[in-house]
């Protein structure tokens, strides 16, 4: 019987068929992921073609067992939310074609969701967990302005994430001028011969390194190389595009990848990376995922304190740009989401820096940091409440922006 606020959400925006049961945007009675990482590792990389593929094999038998382990029916449900941008064009049609068809099939709402609001409301959905929220679902974090740092393998942006009175408001405060944080660690551990995605295996890798051993350093974005204006204090420039963002909150992180890659080809470390990848993926007796301790005994002193000193880099520019932004903008409260939120060099830095300045920062669970659909039921809840609904000729919006 609807009217529990029970919200069916589906994600196919990149390479996760996932699909979650979430009631009244806080309670979360299934989430069921199914994950292409082993299509897509042979080619070090997300392949669009056969995640669409996955995605259409996956995403019935994903969607029942989401509502088997939540114990509902379709019949229970008060609305359905599906990922609609941006994400890859055939995957995200995928998941909107089937929402639709389902909604139309029950008579129920379609909720469409930005996928990067859904990272935000991740936080959120921790947040509202707890039992002293309100019965709507609403903690005192959907009250107060945060600034969120959405950081994933296509992404890295900075929003100020603030909640109006049915919804919330999200103003792009900072992003990368190139490659997002997720997209490096993927593209290092690549060049390193290790696995696809690659930031966990960094992360696994670094705690065995020496962090200060290669001083990496991100420079100061000049303001002429994008035409930056002021800082998005005034309500025009919070809608104008990156030309009108402060630089102190924009990033950069292809030159880091091109820094290592020099680093490998000065210290002749490809040959052991080469040796690395078919030892662990591509040689005769490889397990289907290999484990950390095979990787590790591939490495060597030099190699662990160049994945250590690139980690150290990168999150050390996020978190300085970060704690730059909500100083400048007077929020107390800093969200860290995305896949590459999971890294524990990161929490812990981003925790220690706001116990020390005084700031207060969230983090999803490690489930929820990277891709996940009970961070877009999340989402729509507030959306559900203020009624606002897609038409149905929604379509995919592969480049679908957030509060520009
Ligand atoms: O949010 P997500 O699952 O998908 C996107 O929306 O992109 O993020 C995936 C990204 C990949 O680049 C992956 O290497 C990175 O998150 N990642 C990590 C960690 N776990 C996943 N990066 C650093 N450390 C981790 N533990
Ligand atoms: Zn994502």
């Amino acid at each position: 019987m609807p009217g529990a606020g029970l919200i069916l959400a589906i994600e196919t925006s990149c390479d996760e068929t996932a699909a979650a049961v979430v009631q009244r945007g806080a309670r979360t009675l299934s989430s069921v992921v199914a994950s292409q990482v082993a299509t897509h590792a042979r080619y070090g990389g997300v392949v669009p073609e056969l995640a669409s593929r996955e995605h259409l094999r996956a995403i019935v038998p994903v969607v029942r067992a989401a509502l088997a382990q939540a114990g509902i029916i379709l019949a229970d449900l008060d609305a359905i939310a599906v990922t609609r941008g941006p994400g890859l064009a055939g995957a995200l049609l995928v998941g909107i074609t089937y929402a639709k068809a389902l909604a139309f099939a029950q008579s129920l709402p379609l909720i469409a969701v930005n996928h990067l609001e859904g990272h935000i409301h991740a936080v959120l959905l921790n947040e509202r967990s707890v039992p002293e929220s309100s019965p709507n679902g609403q903690s005192s974090f959907d009250t107060e302005p945060a600034l969120a740092l959405v950081v994933s393998g296509g992404h890295t942006h900075l929003y100020l994430a603030q909640p109006t009175q049915s919804t919330w408001h999200y103003t792009l405060i900072g992003r990368t001028l190139d490659d997002a944080a997720g997209e490096a660690f993927d593209k290092v551990a690549k060049l390193l011969g290790l696995g696809y995605p690659g930031g966990p295996w960094i992360d696994a890798l670094a705690l065995h390194g020496n962090p200060h051993a290669v001083p990496f350093s991100f420079s100061q974005i000049k303001p002429k190389l994008h035409l930056a204006g002021k800082p998005p204090r005034t309500k025009a420039a919070s809608t104008a595009p990156i030309a009108r963002l402060d630089p102190h909150f924009l990033f950069s992180f292809s030159g880091i990848k091109t820094a290592v890659l020099r680093y490998v080809e000065l210290h002749n470390l490809r040959p052991e990376a080469e040796a690395r990848h078919g030892a662990l993926f591509t040689g005769p007796d490889t397990p289907a995922s290999p484990t950390l301790e095979a990787a590790l005994a591939t490495c060597d002193a030099q190699t662990l304190d160049l994945i250590a000193s690139f980690q150290h880099a990168v999150v050390g520019d996020l978190l300085k740009k970060t704690f730059a932004a909500a100083e400048s903008l007077a929020v107390s409260s800093i969200f860290v989401t995305g896949g590459v939120a999971a890294n524990r060099e990161l929490r812990q830095r981003f925790t220690a820096e706001s116990a020390r300045r005084n700031f207060k920062v969230s983090f999803p669970t490690l489930a929820l940091s990277t891709d996940n659909a009970a961070m877009i039921a999340a989402a729509a809840w507030p959306r559900f409440l203020a009624r606002d609904f897609a038409l149905p000729d929604l379509s995919a919006d592969p480049s679908l922006a957030l509060g520009r």
